[in-house]
């Protein structure tokens, strides 16, 4: 991004929404962003994450390869691993670039992508490749020695012939052979595995790499790195069934398409694609697979349903697919189907309405049944709510009565499932809960967000204060402490470092919001005084509030010689605060 210096820190136009005047604003002291526009902001692992949609590791991973810096692997994970991975990386990259290379001199091979309607751009946009008929080409070309040949294996590219039987004096054959080649890439768009298509009529149809160390299937989404490339606004992922399916749709400028590898949606992909957009629609063939299909993903996507999500199903004509489809009716058609999608609840009422006669009474109790099993997948919140309201209507019956039925007859199996879900929502539940102290603008949200503009302002905090306010019993108290602990055990040198230390905590994205409020004290030394009225106001608050409560019980006479003691010392005004009561200490 084109950043124009301006005063302290960097400005631009802002890459998460439209404008015409800069409002996005990077400081290389907090090492922050900030966009006063839309409101985006983040440390620089958030931008990798946010705008190239990267995961936090890869996030990891990419910066550090462009500042030159070796990432620590845990134990288990050896460097060794990770060097002979960049090699296996490296080796698929290889292998990419042959097979393109192929297809551009192949004309049977360029003849078939012309009949399926693939263009040029879309063959260089999604590297696609040609491998040829032969069964060593692959293997003579990169299995040059032994180390070489392992590797192709480990890849998958090569195949070891049973019983170790040996061919022309080798063991191992080609897995690729006279296909259409698609790189599967993965969010840094490094080929971690390919699929093929036979040219014209065979079987298989399709031909995956197997399972890798690089390529896990259940977790991979074909087309992730080109939809992240193309850059467009994103706010949906349409997922379909196939290769083709996504390049075409591409190619018609549906720029949001990506496909499961011939694997049911699994809920790691879900997770993967709300990581990225809020909204999902599956788009299934209208034919009986299709609808099987569908059902499976209806039920792989419940643990990941929540209100903010939306999950909607496209089921196509019959015979059809995306790509015969968007061939016949153009891009837009396409996306009104796509607008049209039916939402998940509609769906799940739908199929569990076709099981049986919602007009007779066993009818919509089997109805009911059906549906039980399938809420205690949900994690309890509004989403659950209304969806239970939604099959209440269907059946006519009010939702608190449904609720209740079901409570009344809850299975084991089924209360075990809305168990686990319901620790779940708590352990979701807790950053709403809990950053509300953190950030209440009282004292305690002064002083963190003083904390978290000038972090070097902790190492100057007097420790008799910080003792003071083990007396204070604030919302947020403990997280300033916290935060005050650890930011002098482990100082930090900029306001990202500490965003980063607290990613995946519950205070994280309060901190990072009040990270991106203006801050008027700009000078460290300023700060710390700041830091310390506001921590002396907490401290005489309690004491204030202990004195009140002492006096209020004596005046009834019924304070132990130990609180008159506390008392008397609390009353006389130079203490900072009661001495740590809980730790037993008398009073001096
Ligand atoms: P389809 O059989 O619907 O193929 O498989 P398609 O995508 O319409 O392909 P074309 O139009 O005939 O070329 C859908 C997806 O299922 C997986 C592949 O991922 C494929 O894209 N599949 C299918 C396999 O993995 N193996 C197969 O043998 C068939
Ligand atoms: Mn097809």
């Amino acid at each position: 991004m084109p950043l124009k210096k301006a005063g302290r820190e960097f400005k631009a136009c802002c890459p998460f929404h439209d404008e015409k005047s800069p409002s996005f604003w990077v400081s290389p002291d907090k090492q922050f962003y900030h966009c006063f526009g839309c409101g985006a902001h983040g440390t620089a692992l958030g931008f990798l994450m946010n705008y190239d949609r990267l995961a936090f590791p890869e996030a990891v991973e990419e910066l550090a390869s462009r500042a030159g810096v070796e990432v620590p692997r845990e134990a288990g994970a050896p460097d060794r691993d990770r060097d002979s991975s960049d090699a296996l990386y490296e080796l698929n990259a290889r292998v990419a670039r042959h097979y393109a290379a192929t297809l551009a001199t192949d004309t049977r091979a360029r003849e078939y992508v012309a009949k399926r309607g693939l263009d040029a751009d879309s063959v260089e946009r999604f590297q696609l490749g040609h491998a040829t008929s032969s069964w060593n080409d692959v293997l003579r070309r990169f299995g040059g020695n032994d180390a070489k040949l392992a590797q192709l294996a480990a890849v998958g590219l090569v195949i070891e012939r049973e019983g170790g039987q040996i061919r022309d004096g080798e063991r191992h054959y080609d897995r690729f052979r006279d296909r259409l080649m698609f790189p599967i890439r993965d969010a840094r768009g490094r080929v971690i595995a390919f699929g093929g298509r036979v040219i014209g009529e065979g079987e298989p149809k399709y031909l995956n790499s197997p399972e890798t160390a690089l390529f896990h299937k259940g977790r991979e989404l074909y087309g992730m790195y080109e939809v992240r490339q193309s850059r467009a606004k994103l706010t949906r992922l349409l997922v379909v069934e196939g290769y083709i399916d996504v390049v075409r749709l591409h190619q018609a400028g549906v720029r949001h398409a990506v496909a499961t590898l011939g694997t049911a949606t699994t809920p790691e992909h879900l997770k993967r694609i709300f990581r990225m957009v809020s909204e999902v629609v599956f788009a299934f063939d209208g034919d009986r697979a299709g609808r099987a299909a569908a059902w499976r993903a209806l039920q792989n996507a419940l643990p990941e349903v929540r209100e903010g999500r939306e999950i909607r199903f496209l089921f196509l004509p019959e015979g059809h697919d995306p790509d015969t489809l968007v061939a016949e009716e153009g891009a837009a058609a396409f996306e009104r189907r796509v607008e049209a999608a039916l939402p998940l609840s509609e769906y799940l009422v739908r199929e569990l309405a076709a099981q049986g006669d919602l007009a007779h009474a066993d009818g919509r109790a089997r109805f009911a049944e059906l549906a039980r099993p399938l809420i205690a997948r949900v994690a309890p919140g509004v989403y659950r709510e209304l969806l239970i309201g939604r099959i209440a209507e269907a059946i006519n019956l009010p939702a608190t009565r449904l609720a209740e039925l079901w409570q009344a007859g809850s299975a084991a199996p089924a209360r075990a499932g809305a168990h686990e879900s319901g620790s779940t929502a708590r352990r979701r539940a807790q950053p709403r809960a809990r950053p509300r102290g953190a950030g209440r603008r009282g004292l305690v949200g002064q002083a963190v967000q003083l904390l978290l503009h000038h972090p070097a302002a902790a190492a100057n905090v007097d420790g008799g204060l910080i003792e003071a306010l083990l007396q204070v019993d604030e919302p947020g108290l403990p997280f300033l402490r916290e935060l005050l602990d650890e930011l002098r055990a482990l100082p930090a040198t900029s306001t990202a470092q500490i965003l980063e230390r607290w990613r995946e905590r519950p205070e994280g994205p309060r901190l990072a919001e009040l990270a991106a409020e203006e801050m008027l004290v700009t000078d460290t030394r300023a700060a710390e005084r700041e830091i310390a009225t506001a921590l002396e106001r907490l401290a005489a608050g309690a004491r204030q509030r202990r004195i009140d409560e002492l006096l209020a019980r004596s005046s009834e006479g019924d304070l132990t010689a130990k609180e008159k003691l506390e008392l008397q010392w609390l009353m006389s005004a130079k203490a900072p605060a009661a001495p740590a009561r809980e730790r037993g200490s008398e009073p001096r």
